[in-house]
């Protein structure tokens, strides 16, 4: 089995020595890096432009008939000259090169397409000798870059953060999925990365869940399935919370309607304090309090909810390939840090007070899209955002991070941004500067398929279930897999992160198990499909995976070749340009173009039947094709399997 990215030492130069007068530019890390410095010093001397102004300019492509490497003329801003002639000149001028095609001028943009046989060379051997660290970039990680005995930059992932007894939703699922790529990401970059789930683990409905148990709970069903059993016990208490509620309100309005009409109303609210008195919500509430007062008997009950929460929260994100490395939460804040963060913002001048309770006023502060926020509630009690406006300092405190992330959805966009504003205001503007919201749109329609909103295991479940369907649609292949039941899983779980992670994380999207499951169109099953036909093609070609590097890639002639590894050549660039966008699209959908190229190759590059020296070229090629696909899935904190 391979190491998950999150154990792969990403590729970092150990030496000053060997990195380009360019900076930012590694050839030895980054193929087309080798690329870049060429292009630039051989373009540089014909144009009599300075080479660190054009390596500047140098564009990637998307599409390999727009060449490798392009440049925009205009930007090199020679003046005097007509863009377009000027660039037929340049690619006239355009020494003989080992390593490119004379350039071509198209338009204003000059092209160059990488010469097929070096190209080969050079991408094969490393990623067959890089293996997994092919494409990371340890140097990004670096606090210095000069000198990584410096160490590694710190920083914090928040994301999944569920609240314990209420449903994992579809917002939970997306930052578990975003969080855990973007975990994987920062790893391979070199960071040190700290993975924090801050549970919502605190707060009155934690009072109504240990009286809901007393009533409903069941201490075999708890240990067998704490978070559904919970979950069941709260849906029931709550439904006594709103069944007293009407006829509190009732009074309530009843109050109101005699004081009007300036009535005696002294009876009825004795009556109303009565009926509140002995609510399900006061009694949350008086339980909640022992909670806060540290009542031992109520945090052990507590306590036992969340532990045993969490060790089943622990199970399912296995399945998601994910641990994390510290479960916070909301109870963890203490009050010091709160208090503190309160006295910090009262000397700035960000809290106020008005009627009794805390609040900042951010119209007053140059921030008037952030509106008002109550810091401290009327009855001296935090909120959630008092909890993390503690947390943050906390956190800094404990960790010295260099950068940390909040992967929230986007209906959290607000509450973020004012606990930034705040930190901000409050005297920690550099904290602030070092702290990022990751959003994300809505999933809509995701319930299991007897329509109920539940958790995510009954979500992976069903979609497990589906994909074993479409499985044995097909007889010939469901007979040779040896796990049907665990290769639905796999299946059904990359099929539900490719849907999440097929779109810009901003643009929601409905769930769509039908969609999502099929081995058709640029889907999980299909990404799946094409790594294992990899996977069995080495193992019908009966070569030894060890010996492939020695292989004559000279054999490898045709363009189809050359194309392929122009596209691995691409991977390093990718993971760069990934790191900038922290979109798992980045990644993707440079996985699905090399599945197409993939397919489009089998035919011309056959490797059972072929001469056994172009046949070990061809297997090296596509046992590279492989790597690298592994290793996106790998990013995307996808498994790869080898089965279907
Ligand atoms: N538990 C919260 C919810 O489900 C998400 C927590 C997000 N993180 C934070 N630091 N506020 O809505």
């Amino acid at each position: 089995a391979e190491s998950l990215p999150t154990s792969v030492e990403a590729l970092t130069l150990q030496s000053t020595a060997s990195t380009s007068k360019f900076p930012g530019c590694f050839p030895t890390l980054n193929p087309v890096d080798i690329y870049r410095e060429h292009i630039s010093e051989e373009l540089g001397k014909v144009a009599d432009v300075d080479p660190a102004i054009i390596y500047t300019r140098l564009q990637w492509t998307n599409t390999l008939d727009k060449g490798d490497l392009t440049l925009a003329v205009p930007s090199l801003q020679i003046k005097k000259k007509n863009p377009m002639e000027l660039c037929k000149e340049l690619a006239d001028k355009f020494p003989d090169s080992d390593l490119v095609h004379k350039p071509t001028a198209s338009g204003p943009q000059l092209q160059f397409f990488f010469k097929g046989k070096p190209l080969i060379q050079t991408v094969l051997s490393r990623v067959l000798a890089e293996k997994a660290a092919y494409g990371t970039n340890g140097n990004q990680g670096l606090k210095d870059p000069s000198d990584p005995s410096k160490g590694k930059k710190k920083i914090i992932i928040e994301f999944s953060s569920p609240n314990i007894a209420k449903p994992f939703h579809a917002g939970h699922l997306r930052s578990t999925i975003i969080g855990g790529f973007l975990a994987n990401l920062y790893t391979v970059m070199g960071w040190d990365v700290i993975k924090m789930n801050y549970l919502g683990d605190w707060g009155k409905q934690y009072g109504l869940l240990a009286n809901g148990f007393e009533y409903f709970g069941n201490e075999e069903a708890l240990q067998k399935d704490p978070i559904n059993h919970l979950f069941d016990v709260y849906v029931k208490v709550n439904k006594i919370v709103k069944d007293q509620e009407e006829p509190i309100n009732e009074l309530k309005k009843q109050i109101k309607e005699k004081k009007e009409k300036s009535e005696d109303v002294s009876a009825l609210e004795a009556e109303l304090a009565k009926l509140v008195d002995v609510s399900e919500d006061e009694k949350a509430r008086r339980y909640f309090k022992s909670m806060e007062d540290q009542d031992p008997s109520a945090l052990a009950l507590w306590r036992r909810f969340r532990d045993l929460s969490i060790a089943k929260y622990k199970q399912t994100y296995a399945r998601l390939n994910i641990d994390f490395d510290v479960y916070s939460g909301e109870s963890q804040v203490k009050a010091e840090s709160m208090t503190n963060a309160y006295k910090s913002m009262k000397e700035a001048g960000v809290a106020e007070d008005s009627e009794g309770a805390v609040i900042a006023d951010f119209t007053k502060h140059g921030a008037k899209k952030l509106g008002k926020a109550i810091i401290i509630r009327k009855d001296g009690t935090p909120l959630y955002l008092t909890r993390d406006i503690g947390a943050i300092t906390e956190r800094d405190d404990t960790y010295h991070f260099d950068k940390m992330i909040y992967v929230v959805a986007s209906q959290q966009d607000l509450h973020l941004a004012q606990l930034f504003k705040i930190t901000e205001l409050s005297g920690h503007k550099d904290l602030a500067s070092r702290c990022q919201h990751i959003n994300f749109g809505m999933v809509h329609g995701m319930s299991t398929r007897k329509g109920t909103v539940k958790f995510l295991d009954d979500i992976l479940h069903d979609v497990g279930d589906k994909m074993h369907e479409v499985m044995k649609k097909n007889d010939a292949k469901y007979a040779q897999v040896e796990n049907p039941v665990q290769t639905a899983d796999t299946l059904g779980i990359t099929a539900v992160m490719v849907q999440d992670m097929t779109g810009k994380r901003i643009n929601g999207y409905t769930f769509n198990l039908e969609a999502m499951t099929s081995f058709e169109g640029d889907t999980g099953p299909y990404l799946q499909y094409a790594h294992a036909r990899l996977c069995s093609m080495t193992r019908k070609s009966e070569l030894n995976v060890d010996e492939l590097p020695s292989a004559n890639f000279d054999l490898l002639t045709e363009q189809h070749a050359t194309d392929l590894c122009r596209l691995l050549a691409q991977w390093p660039d990718v993971l760069l340009n990934t790191a900038k966008t922290q979109e798992p699209v980045t990644v993707l959908s440079y996985l699905f173009r090399m599945t197409h190229m993939l397919s489009s190759s089998y035919d011309v590059l056959k490797v059972i039947g072929s001469e056994p020296e172009t046949k070990k070229a061809r297997m090296a090629l596509y046992a590279a094709a492989r790597q690298v696909l592994n290793n996106g899935m790998r990013i995307l904190g996808i498994e790869p399997g080898a089965a279907y």
